[in-house]
C-alpha cells in the first residue's frame, strides 16, 4: 500500500523528556517524517542520557534543541522561535517530572520554557506519558494530570501493560504508530462533533453445524475505516463487527457479532440513540433454517445433505423504518449495472444515501472506488485507500447533516 502523507505540510515540534521511552522516539520521528510532517526535536538533558542528539537529528533531518543557551538562533530565544511555526508540541515520552514542571508553569530547561512560551491559542500541547505504574498512579502525578488537562493539555495515553522495570500496569508509552495515529486524529477537522455513529461492519457467519458455516469474502476493511475517520472527525463511534480480523480503531466501542440475527439485535433496540448509522456489513442473505448441534458426517452412501435456508431480517430497512431513526446510509455492493442497483436500494431501504461499489473488485483489497447515490443525483470518490474513501464519506455526511439542519 502507498503511504498516505496524513501529516502532509504539518511542522511537529517533538519533545523528549527523560526515560527508557525513548527508544521510541526514534520510531515515532520516522512514523511523523513518513507521514509527510516536518519535525523539530527538542531534548531535554535526561533526555539525551537515554538517545543521542545525532540519532534524533539523523532520523529528523534538522539540528536537535537540548539547551535554552543555545547560540545557534541569532536573536538567541530558541524557546520562543522553535514553537511559532509549528502546528503541534508533541512530547513523547513526558515524564512525571516534566507534567510536574508543565503543571506548575516552571522552566528551568528549553524544553519546559518552550512549552511556557509557546502561543496557546494556536498551538497545542500533546503529552504521550511515559513511566513506571507507580509513578503514575502517584497522588501527586494525578493532581497534575488534571491540571495540565484543566490548562487544555492533550494526553494521549498511557498504555497499560509490561514495563522496562519488569513491573505490569499503567504507564507505558503508546507505540510509535498509535501516537501518529492519534495526531492525525488530533489535527483533522472535527466535521463530526456531537455526532453519535453506529457502523456495521465485516460479514456475518450463520452456522450449519459446530464447525461449518456460511459466510463471505468481506474482510471489515471499508466499515474498520470509516469508524476510524468518524472518530477523528470528532464523533462517538460504536462498531458492530462481524468475524473480522482487524484491530479495533483507536477510541472506537467495539461489539464482536457472529450472526446476522446477533448484528441485528446489536442495532435495532439502540440506533435511535445515534444520528447516524451507516450499514457497510455484508450480511447473509439467508441462514440455514436448523442448526446441526453435532458435525454432520458423511453417512457412507453418497448421499449429500441438503439445507433448508431461511430469510435474515435486512437490519437497514429495519433502522430506517424506525420513527426516530438516524440518517442512514446503506452500502451496495455489485458486480455490475452499479448505479441502478444503487438508485433501487434507495428507494427499496427507503434510505436517503447509498454507497456503491463494485463488490468483488473491492473484497479484502486496501483500496476501492465509490459512487454516492442519493435523491438529487450521483457523486463518484475515485479510486482511493479505503481511510481517505472513508474520511471522504464522513465529510459528505457531515455536509448532508449540516444541510437537514432546520
Ligand atoms: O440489497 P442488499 O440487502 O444487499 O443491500 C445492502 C445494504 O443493506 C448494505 O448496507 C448492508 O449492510 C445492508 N443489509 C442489512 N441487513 C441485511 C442485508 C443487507 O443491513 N440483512
Amino acid at each position: 500500500m502507498t503511504q498516505r502523507m496524513d501529516l502532509q505540510g504539518r511542522h511537529i515540534v517533538l519533545g523528549l523528556s527523560g526515560g527508557i521511552a525513548c527508544y521510541k522516539a526514534a520510531e515515532l520521528t520516522r512514523g511523523l517524517i513518513k507521514a509527510g510532517a516536518t519535525v523539530q526535536v527538542v531534548m531535554s538533558e535526561a533526555a539525551e542520557q537515554f538517545i543521542t542528539a545525532v540519532t534524533m537529528q539523523a532520523l529528523s533531518s534538522s539540528n536537535v534543541y537540548t539547551s535554552q543557551w543555545d547560540a545557534r538562533e541569532p536573536n538567541a530565544m530558541a524557546h520562543i522561535n522553535l514553537t511559532r511555526h509549528a502546528d503541534a508540541v508533541l512530547i513523547a515520552p513526558a515524564s512525571a517530572d516534566l507534567m510536574a514542571k508543565l503543571a506548575q508553569g516552571r522552566a528551568d530547561d528549553l524544553l519546559s520554557l518552550m512549552c511556557l512560551a509557546r502561543p496557546i491559542e494556536r498551538c497545542p500541547l500533546l503529552l504521550a506519558p511515559a513511566m513506571n505504574r507507580e509513578m503514575w498512579a502517584h497522588p501527586a502525578t494525578q493532581r497534575n494530570v488534571a491540571l495540565l488537562r484543566a490548562d487544555g493539555t492533550t494526553l494521549l495515553g498511557p498504555g497499560n501493560g509490561d514495563q522496562a522495570c519488569g513491573e505490569i500496569g499503567d504507564g507505558r508509552m503508546l507505540e510509535a504508530y498509535e501516537l501518529v495515529e492519534e495526531l492525525v486524529a488530533f489535527l483533522a477537522p472535527k466535521v463530526l462533533a456531537g455526532q453519535r455513529l453506529l457502523i456495521t461492519a465485516g460479514p456475518t457467519f450463520e452456522p450449519i453445524d459446530p464447525v461449518r458455516g456460511i459466510t463471505n469474502l468481506s474482510s471489515g476493511k471499508m466499515g474498520f475505516a470509516i469508524a476510524r475517520a468518524a472518530h477523528e472527525a470528532g464523533a462517538e463511534v460504536t462498531l458492530v463487527a462481524g468475524p473480522v480480523h482487524l484491530p479495533t480503531p483507536r477510541g472506537v466501542r467495539r461489539v464482536d457479532v457472529q450472526t446476522a440475527q446477533q448484528m441485528y439485535e446489536a442495532v435495532v433496540p439502540n440506533a435511535a440513540n445515534y444520528s447516524v448509522f451507516v450499514a457497510t456489513a455484508a450480511v447473509a442473505d439467508w441462514r440455514p433454517a436448523s442448526l446441526s448441534d453435532q458435525k454432520i458426517k458423511k453417512n457412507g452412501n453418497k448421499v449429500a445433505p441438503t439445507f433448508e435456508l431461511t430469510e435474515n431480517p435486512d437490519i437497514l430497512a429495519a433502522v430506517a423504518q424506525l420513527p426516530d431513526r438516524p440518517y442512514c446510509v446503506g452500502f451496495a455492493a455489485e458486480s455490475h449495472d452499479l448505479l441502478k442497483h444503487a438508485r433501487e436500494k434507495l428507494t427499496r431501504k427507503n434510505v436517503p444515501l447509498i454507497v456503491g461499489n463494485l463488490g468483488p473488485a473491492t473484497f479484502g483489497r486496501d483500496d476501492n472506488a465509490l459512487v454516492l447515490v442519493d435523491a438529487k443525483g450521483h457523486r463518484d470518490i475515485p479510486q482511493a485507500d479505503k481511510l481517505t474513501l472513508a474520511r471522504a464519506l464522513v465529510s459528505e455526511i457531515a455536509q448532508r447533516l449540516n444541510a437537514s439542519k432546520p
